[in-house]
């Protein structure tokens, strides 16, 4: 089918991506000519494993293009898919200015019937706003619907995501769009749910925000691990056994962060109380996520007493592991509070430097080290931040040698207390 996708952000980009790798013509658009430029000229603005090569081998295909023009876009597909991004604002609800200018611009662009997709993660009742903007400024007054498809991708493991996902989710508000909507997603073999829009729209906000709900729990019962000597992975182990609950986003660490977890439950939380619901539940799951990270900004200043020209090594800076993406990253507010109490860092990430580079503070006090293993020279702590799956390859021998004294904190439980404590390390993880 001819699609078209406006915005190259994370999803616009992958989704784009991945449509053409299954056969469909697509051309992206973004209102940023440099980015447009980048793309054209092959490169990719973003770190995502896989998405290069299903850049460059889709565009070689013809599959693929690069456009700023969003009524080029709608002039040459079908289907218009909306992957615009929907910040936060200061007071939890999300800004839908971008979605509103786009609407603005397809239905000024359109000629014939086409179907317009939303794929950003919008509040329930975005679709009816949506329609009736197009409505209000498509001159040629032609046929169109509104379609909801939220995307569910996980940074890191986006394409991964797209190409095998667990399910589809089509909201539309008639007939017309299904069979197109259907054919769209035929390739990728997976179960598909066609629903009201306002149901697809609320099984995103609800979807990361149980998910969400699921890391806070395991990180409340990992502070009452601790009272009590039991080990959180075990708990977590036992319980996720039970089909019913499931092991993953059972791992306890410093919290959730990234562009959408914390984003999405303060915007749930906002159109429930528009829509007159006060949910407390998931204002206490954000009131655990940030006590999350105060207990363990405890846990080292308890250990170390006092912070002040303290060296502390810290491996990890993204969000997760995975990805370059800094954005609300738990282990860049550790450093910044660590920072804060007058400790000086040598920090090191595999994809995430510069990125973090332009949110912590220019600063005397902050080392940027290439290799992990030398982050912990001269230091008087080390501390993880990230679950990079290539920090439990740490060369922990010269890591205790090149420390002070051997403590780590180890803020995402990457490796063993038994084999830790035998290696000479004090060693403080969460929840065991
Ligand atoms: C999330 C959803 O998973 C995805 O479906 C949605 O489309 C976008 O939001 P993402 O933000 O990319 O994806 O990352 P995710 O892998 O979900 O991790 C989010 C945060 O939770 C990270 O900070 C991660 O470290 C943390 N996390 C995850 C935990 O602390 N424990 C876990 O068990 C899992």
């Amino acid at each position: 089918m001819k699609l078209s996708i406006i915005g190259t952000g994370y999803v616009g980009l992958v989704t784009g991506a991945c449509f053409a790798e299954k056969g469909h013509h697509v051309i992206c658009v973004d209102n940023d000519s440099a980015k447009v430029k980048v793309l054209r000229g092959g490169g990719i603005p973003i770190y995502e494993p896989g998405l290069e090569e299903l850049v460059s081998s889709n565009v070689a295909a013809g599959r693929l293009r690069f456009s700023e023009s969003t009524a080029e876009g709608v002039a040459s597909s079908d289907v218009v898919f909306i992957a615009v991004p929907t910040p936060p604002q200061p007071d939890g609800s999300v800004d839908l200015s971008f979605i509103e200018r786009v609407a603005r611009d397809i239905a000024s662009a359109m000629t014939s019937y086409k179907i317009v997709v939303d794929k950003s993660t919008v509040p329930v009742k975005t679709g009816e706003n949506v329609t009736e903007t197009i409505r209000r400024y498509c001159r040629a007054k032609v046929d169109f619907d509104v379609v909801s498809n939220p995307e569910f991708l996980r940074e890191g493991f986006a394409v991964e995501d797209l190409m095998k996902p667990d399910r589809i989710v089509i909201g539309v508000g008639s007939q017309r769009p299904v069979a197109a909507m259907r054919e769209i997603y035929a390739p990728f073999d997976a179960p598909i749910i066609v629903t009201d829009i306002n149901s697809a729209e609320l099984i995103k906000h609800a979807a990361n925000s149980f998910l969400a709900l699921k890391i806070s729990y395991i990180n409340a019962i990992s502070a009452i691990c601790e009272a009590s000597g039991a080990n959180v992975q075990e708990v977590a182990n036992g319980i996720g056994m039970d089909t019913r609950i499931g092991r993953r986003f059972l791992d306890a660490g410093l919290g959730f962060g990234g562009s959408c977890f914390p984003k999405d439950l303060s915007a749930f939380i906002k159109i429930a109380e528009q829509l007159g619901y006060d949910f407390r539940l998931l204002k206490e799951v954000q009131r655990i996520n940030a006590e999350q990270m105060d207990r363990f900004v405890k846990k080292i200043a308890d250990t170390l007493w006092v912070l002040r020209d303290k060296k502390i090594g810290v491996l990890g800076l993204a969000f997760k592991q995975n990805t370059d993406d800094v954005r609300v990253s738990p282990a860049i507010e550790l450093c910044q509070r660590l920072l804060k109490e007058g400790a000086t860092l040598r920090v090191h990430d595999p994809k995430a430097m510069e990125k973090a580079k332009a949110v912590l503070p220019p600063s005397d006090k902050v080392a940027y080290v290439d290799d992990m293993n030398a982050v912990a020279e001269g230091c008087d702590a080390l501390v993880v931040a990230t679950e990079w799956p290539q920090f439990k390859k740490l060369d922990l021998d010269g890591a205790r040698r090149a420390l002070t004294h051997p403590i780590l904190f180890d803020g995402r439980n990457l490796f063993d207390v038994k084999e830790m404590e035998s290696l000479g390390f004090i060693y403080k993880s969460v929840g065991r």
